[in-house]
């Protein structure tokens, strides 16, 4: 990580330095801004992104294109971690986080969601259509019903077979560092032809958590925090790890006082295995994009992937990590 010292340097050479109010911003000024981009977590952003791209190019606001974009995973009983077909909590309850953030910095959150197969839809309801940033359980049910959408059994067989086998494997819950068939949230991030940024996180949260348990999906500043000034960040794995940390709201000021977004989510994973030690075993990934249209990304152990969308293509991108 650069000292500040260094970064006043480099700035000094190619940068521009913006002061708001006591605080001194530094923004790289040079070469052209990469717009319009969207990224997103792991290989099933691949599809994701390009249901997100197709809206961008159409000129459609960034907040359209991630709401597009997820909703492509969430509708897909293949994967696992994410709305219909996601792994159910140790009872057998599907419940779902996701939250939403705008270029104004509106918000919206559900959590322990039930029945309901795209509640990244629901939270930008609750950001567009209520005075409140999150509704939980029943009431974020009622709402959703409230709003037209429909009650639905997303639990699926193959979902619920493997919930069997492994009360019958003993039940033990241990989040471990998911390998690459068992992965985690959808969490994406997109800058509009306008220059403006938005991103969501949609999951079915930790495979066979207890009953009730909220993961850091559907909390604002922790899987997710944009400033349409800076950038966003957005994060992925054990959400408990990212809570305490308040990961992306950390990214996104990282990235405020000068580092590139990847520098920033190195600097946040960091934190993670130096203030808590125990989550060294586990997985937890940020990705960034700062107001260039810059990204990167970092993880605490290998594996995690992270799929970019920009003029040129869609791309798997295999993150840099800390821990082998
Ligand atoms: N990152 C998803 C969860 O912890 O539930």
């Amino acid at each position: 990580m650069k000292t500040r010292r260094e970064f006043i340097k480099t700035a000094a050479l190619g940068a521009a330095a913006l002061t708001a109010g006591n605080a001194t911003r530094l923004i790289a000024s040079t070469g052209p801004v990469r717009k319009p981009l969207v990224v997103s977590t792991w290989s099933f952003g691949m599809p994701a992104n390009v249901a997100a791209w197709k809206k961008l190019v159409e000129g459609e606001r960034a907040l359209d294109a991630i709401e597009t974009g997820v909703r492509v995973c969430e509708g897909d009983p293949e994967v696992r971690t994410v709305g219909y077909g996601g792994y159910p909590d140790r009872d057998g309850y599907v419940t779902l986080d996701s939250c939403i953030m705008d270029e104004t910095g509106n918000a919206g959150s559900v959590a322990f969601l039930q029945h309901i197969k795209h509640p990244v839809s629901v939270a930008r309801k609750v950001m567009e259509e209520t005075p409140h940033v999150m509704l939980v359980g029943e009431g974020a049910l009622r709402f959703a019903l409230d709003q037209g959408f429909e009650k639905e059994n997303l639990l699926t067989p193959k979902a619920k077979a493997s919930w069997k086998q492994w009360l019958k494997d003993g039940g033990n819950y241990e989040p471990i560092r998911p390998d690459q068939a068992d992965h985690d949230t959808i969490s994406m991030l997109a800058i509009d032809q306008t220059g403006d940024l938005s991103g969501c996180c949609t999951t079915s949260g930790l495979s066979y958590k207890m009953h009730g348990r909220v993961g850091d999906s559907p909390i604002i500043g922790a899987a997710l925090f944009v400033d349409n000034e800076i950038g966003g960040a957005c994060a992925t794995g054990v959400g408990e790890a990212v809570i305490k940390t308040v990961g992306s709201f950390l990214v996104v000021e990282l990235m405020r006082q000068g580092l590139s977004p990847q520098e920033a989510c190195k600097a946040a994973v960091e934190r993670i295995v130096n203030r808590y030690p125990e989550y060294r075993k586990v997985q937890v990934g940020f990705l960034a994009i700062n107001k260039r249209g810059e990204a990167g990304a970092f993880a605490i152990g290998k594996g995690f992937q992270y799929a970019v969308h920009d003029e040129t293509g869609n791309v798997l991108v295999d993150a840099e990590y800390l821990l082998g």
